[in-house]
């Protein structure tokens, strides 16, 4: 099998905790990026001593772009082993009432068309392999869903169907995909929420209701991801693992 992985949103808060975890366990890393270069040199160069790490940039909203992006990096690494999908939209927290179709137009295009561009450039790969498969990092929202959520959540919930749509069609070629739904976590788009979205009291309120009563990390998450990645994953497809620390009970 190909040891080599290829992070979508990579230089996120959830991506570069991916990125950590997948170094010490795969050959390659791709770190794919869309505008921050500087992060992604900057994890390349601290994961450097555990794989061969490459920053790649990728952005979602351009189909050709995203084709060349892997097909240029599996070409070089000699395959691609395992995709992670773990970009998004930085997005407020508004109520439904309040999106506009614009808003709307972004998340769809930029997460949901996005991982249909990066599963579009990957399945033929997976299939010349006749093995490989994907993670995607999709939302707890889907499953039991917090008032404010609906830019995250909708978006996530296709590409949680089309993970389910990819293992049962693709399995027969040797392909798994899998998706981990976080809850709330301090890294990345969480990190910046619990500093500025809402009061410390409605927080604590939040915290309240998870069961192991914190938040999570970006690596809790990430141990996630490298487990369905791997080889122990092996008889696991179309599942979603919810990491949230009991929030959705
Ligand atoms: N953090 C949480 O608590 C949490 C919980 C549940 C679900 N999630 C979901 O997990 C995903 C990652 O979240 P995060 O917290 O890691 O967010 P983040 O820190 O804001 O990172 C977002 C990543 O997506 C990339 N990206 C954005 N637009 C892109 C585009 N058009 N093309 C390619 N890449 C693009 C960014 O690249 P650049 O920075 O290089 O532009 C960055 O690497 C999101 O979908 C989020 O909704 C997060």
């Amino acid at each position: 099998m190909s040891r080599n992985a290829f992070v979508i949103g990579g230089s996120g808060g959830l991506g570069s905790a991916i990125c950590r975890r997948l170094a010490g366990e795969w050959d390659t890393v791709a770190i794919g990026y869309r505008s921050r270069a500087d992060m992604a040199q900057a994890l390349a160069e601290e994961i450097g001593a555990h794989c061969a790490a490459v920053p790649v940039q990728c952005d979602l909203g351009d189909a050709g772009g995203v084709i060349k992006a892997i097909a240029g990096f599996a070409e070089k690494a000699g395959g691609i082993g395992t995709m992670v999908f773990a970009g998004g939209v930085s997005i407020k927290q508004p109520f439904v009432s309040k999106i506009g179709e614009a808003a709307w137009r972004e998340v769809i295009e930029t997460e949901l068309m996005g991982f249909i561009r990066v599963v579009g450039a990957t399945l033929p790969i997976f299939r010349r392999q006749q093995l490989g498969n994907f993670v995607s990092v999709v939302s707890v929202a889907a499953h039991s869903y917090p008032p404010g959520d609906a830019l995250s959540a909708v978006p996530k919930a296709g590409i949680e169907m089309l993970g389910r749509a990819i293992a049962k069609e693709e399995g027969r070629f040797g392909i798994r995909a899998n998706m981990v739904a976080p809850g709330i976590i301090d890294a990345g788009l969480g990190a910046i929420f619990l500093k500025d979205l809402y009061s410390e009291e409605i927080w604590e309120t939040q915290r309240n209701r998870i069961a192991l009563r914190r938040f999570g990390t970006g690596d809790e998450v990430a141990q996630a991801v490298a487990f369905l990645a791997s080889e122990q994953a092996r008889y696991i497809t179309g599942q979603t693992l919810i990491v949230d620390g009991g929030f959705s009970l």
